[in-house]
């Protein structure tokens, strides 16, 4: 099969037209299909189950707070000056561990990954750092080349810090810039002056970090072609590992925060669609390889090899190389991801503790998945991930037949493929370059849940 081609050519008028709300796909079915009202005794009969599968661990941890409130932001976050509030927030992390060291197999089952995200981890001092690091260690046996991630806010982190996380076994960074333009910066709330940024890279780089991932925004107020351009040019002089562009997700009927933000300051739909060409263009002539969505990678990087060699995988934190490995999220909000189940723990703090000091796992809500979701969740994770599907490998691996199953999917198909969003041969379906940037509304033509629902509840796709 010939490979597929990294050429990305622009055409407004499509992506109008197919540009609809759609789910990220970080996971299938999305969370939007959450529930309060699942079994909480079968999550843990399924950590049971798959310890049978002795598959490796992907832990994820998650430190709500931050000093400052971004007014982009749409993760889950508190802000808060009051350090105090971290340490109970470490015990209930240590409680959380010491009820899954009763339920997953450690002895067979390795941390593969381990992610730090936030908030802030950064808002942690050095000594509370060092100890949740010290009380995971305690608990999890660690792979010997395990992914371990932490996300940094640049304007709370001196050289020392830095070298304090390499030293106790973090090889893997992520920092946020947004933007490099103090007009949008002072608009989002969130100064960060270059020569910060230049510092902050520099010391990681001596620190001898394997992988440094920056984060850009999209989409947010008063940016402009110029502007962005000058973001990307600064950013390339940067030369982090990999580079993440997300489209700026405004969703201010859930999140209070972007209420701050006028929308008629946004750049409009032309100026993004420029902004997100000339970003690819630049990106991919100074060798970064589109990856898709929102990410770019060096070709040596694992992300841009697991990618040419297809083991490319999607989980609540993007795009992986730990395919095979399950999740388990710690922490206020949290989410694991087990073969057939994901759950998420309570978002309000207090609901979080107190579940814990019952001696219970602190689940609010989640789904587990019936086997027409797993079949749906692999081919969307393959086109997501590959741009291309490959029947055979569905048919085989789930005994269908994958024309009749997806029937109507296919059906569905046509009109983009006449549109040049996507080829549809006999044995497989290629998504073309264009097809790439709208690869979330392509996934979802087999997302069964989509299909009714006529609410705005997704951002869209550029
Ligand atoms: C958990 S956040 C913050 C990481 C770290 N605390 C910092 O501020 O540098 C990770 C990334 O999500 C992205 N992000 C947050 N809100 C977003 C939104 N509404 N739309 C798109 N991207 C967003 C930002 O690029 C951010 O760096």
């Amino acid at each position: 099969m010939q490979q597929l081609s990294q050429e990305v050519k622009f055409n407004k008028e499509l992506i109008k037209k197919y540009d609809k709300p759609a789910p990220r796909y970080t996971s299938y079915p999305p969370a939007t299909e959450f529930s309060s009202k699942i079994n909480k005794t079968e999550y843990v009969k399924k950590i049971i189950q798959s310890n049978e599968r002795k598959t490796p661990l992907s832990l994820y941890f998650h430190i709500p707070f931050c000093e400052n409130a971004c007014h982009f932001c749409g993760c889950n976050v508190i802000i808060t000056r009051r350090k105090e509030v971290v340490e109970p927030y470490l015990q209930h992390l240590y409680r959380e561990m010491d009820i899954y060291k009763t339920l997953i197999d450690t002895n067979n089952r390795k941390v593969a990954q381990l992610h730090w995200g936030g908030g802030t981890p950064n808002y942690l001092s050095d000594d509370q750092t060092v100890e949740l690091f010290k009380q995971i260690k305690s608990r999890f046996e660690f792979e010997p080349k395990a992914e371990i991630s932490i996300e940094i806010d640049p304007r709370h982190v001196d050289r020392e810090r830095i070298f304090l996380l390499k030293d106790i076994g973090f090889n893997r960074v992520s920092f946020g810039i947004q933007d490099f333009n103090y007009k949008v910066q002072e608009a989002v709330n969130r100064i960060q002056p270059e020569e910060m940024i230049f510092d902050v890279m520099r010391w990681m780089r001596e620190a001898g970090f394997e992988s440094v991932n920056i984060d850009l925004i999209y989409g947010l107020p008063y940016q402009t072609l110029e502007t962005f351009t000058d973001t990307i040019e600064k950013t390339i002089k940067l030369n982090p590992d990999r580079i993440a562009v997300f489209n700026f997700a405004y969703v201010p009927w859930l999140k209070r925060l972007q209420r701050n933000i006028d929308e008629k300051t946004l750049p409009p739909p032309e100026e993004k669609l420029k902004i997100l060409q000339m970003t690819i263009e630049k990106l991919t002539k100074a060798g970064y390889v589109f990856i898709g969505m929102d990410h770019f990678a060096k070709p040596n990087d694992e992300l841009a090899i697991a990618q040419r060699e297809r083991t490319l995988h999607r989980n609540f934190q993007g795009y992986t190389t730990k395919a095979d490995a399950e999740l388990f999220g710690f922490g206020a909000t949290s989410i694991s991801m087990l073969y057939d189940g994901y759950v998420q723990n309570y978002k309000i703090l207090r609901d979080y503790y107190e579940t814990l000091e019952a001696g219970n796992l602190p689940i609010e809500r989640g789904v587990y998945l019936n086997e027409d979701d797993i079949v749906r969740r692999d081919v969307i994770m393959r086109l997501m991930c590959h741009f291309r599907l490959v029947k055979s490998e569905i048919e085989e691996k789930f005994k269908i037949d994958f024309d009749r199953y997806f029937g109507y999917e296919l059906e569905q198909l046509k009109e983009m493929e006449n549109d040049g969003l996507l080829i549809l041969y006999t044995d497989r379906i290629d998504v073309t370059p264009i097809g790439r940037l709208l690869i979330r509304n392509i996934a979802s033509t087999f997302d069964i849940y989509l299909r009714n629902k006529k609410e705005r509840r997704f951002s869209k796709a550029i």
